[in-house]
């Protein structure tokens, strides 16, 4: 199957496909608001398969499935024994025998590609060390129904690490023609080759990616201020140094002096209050989206469901 008819990564999708699914999303959003549920997918079911906890990617795609008319499975790594108890290839063409498609939270990016190519269904990747494309959709949403479809010119500054969602959030900046920067301590910026594979995106939507140590420099003309936790899942061991190199990244009502009056913030959430953000900005639901963009997890995933299941 060719990379556009799995969620891999964000950057395998173009532009218009990203609009569309996030106006799919806002539909759907629409309807179960309305009490509409559709029985589209009677019959089919998805394997969800997390090597990583989680609270909204896993909820948000049972529900989402479950609201589609279809099922979810959970398939526990415990009992699979990915690349263990038999190959990935093997699993990948045992599962595509059965179920319609493939939700994966795991750590190497590899696995997902590797299921996605053995396999013969669409393979989601609901987070990886790299990406977080269902987030970054999303937020995506989020951002339609905040400022409208037009978001040329829009900045955001990611204040964090540039690892799997600051990847995903600036693909999907270059992708809608959105600034963005990250403003993360030497060390911790993105790899080069995503910022390479971007950067062309990048200038042919008329936007402009920075990386910046300086925190306060970075947020000065931020629309949008997107915090994660400092400490990745699978990272605990990095724990004491993270912590004192992100400590002067914290989002906090300091920075905001530096930001402009109408800048906002989200998270992906989970927040680890008082570390990357403070408990005064995550209850501040003025300024901060981010449960409004945890809501919409269900409906963005719900049109990718749609888009590649339908
Ligand atoms: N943001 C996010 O993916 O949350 P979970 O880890 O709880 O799924
Ligand atoms: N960067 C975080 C995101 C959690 C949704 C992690 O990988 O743990």
């Amino acid at each position: 199957m060719e990379r556009s008819k799995h969620l891999l990564r964000l950057r395998d999708w173009d532009s218009e496909r990203i609009i569309d699914i996030i106006r799919i999303a806002i539909r759907l959003k629409k309807e179960v608001k309305e009490g509409k549920y559709s029985n589209d997918f009677a019959g089919k079911t998805i394997g969800i398969f997390f090597e990583k906890p989680s609270l909204r990617t896993i909820t948000s795609f049972q529900v989402g499935m479950h609201q589609l008319g279809g099922m979810p499975i959970t398939l526990e790594p415990k009992n699979i024994g990915m690349n263990k108890r038999e190959s990935i290839m093997d699993v990948a063409r045992c599962l595509s025998r059965w179920v319609n498609g493939l939700v994966v939270r795991c750590f190497e990016q590899s696995l997902v590609e590797q299921l996605a190519e053995y396999g013969t269904i669409p393979v989601i990747n609901a987070l990886s060390d790299d990406y977080h494309p269902c987030q970054a959709l999303a937020f995506g949403q989020t951002m339609f129904e905040l400022f409208g479809e037009n978001l040329r010119g829009k900045t955001v500054v990611f204040v964090g690490d540039g690892n799997n969602v600051a990847n995903s959030i600036m693909e999907l900046c270059a992708k809608l023609g959105m600034n963005f920067t990250l403003a993360c301590p030497a060390g911790y910026e993105q790899k080069a080759n995503e910022i390479e594979l971007a950067s062309s995106e990048f200038k042919e939507n008329g936007c402009i990616y920075k990386s910046l140590n300086n925190p306060k420099e970075a947020v000065v003309n931020a629309d949008v201020l997107y915090s994660d936790v400092w400490v990745s899942m699978g990272q605990e061991q990095q724990r004491d140094s993270k912590l004192k190199h992100f400590a002067p990244f914290q989002i906090n009502s300091e920075l905001l002096k530096h930001a402009p009056s109408h800048c906002k913030v989200t998270h992906c959430l989970p927040a680890n209050r008082g570390e990357e953000i403070t408990d005064e900005i995550m209850e501040n639901t003025q300024l901060n989206f981010c449960y409004e963009e945890a809501e919409n997890r269900l409906h963005a995933q719900k049109a990718v469901l749609w888009q590649l299941l339908h």
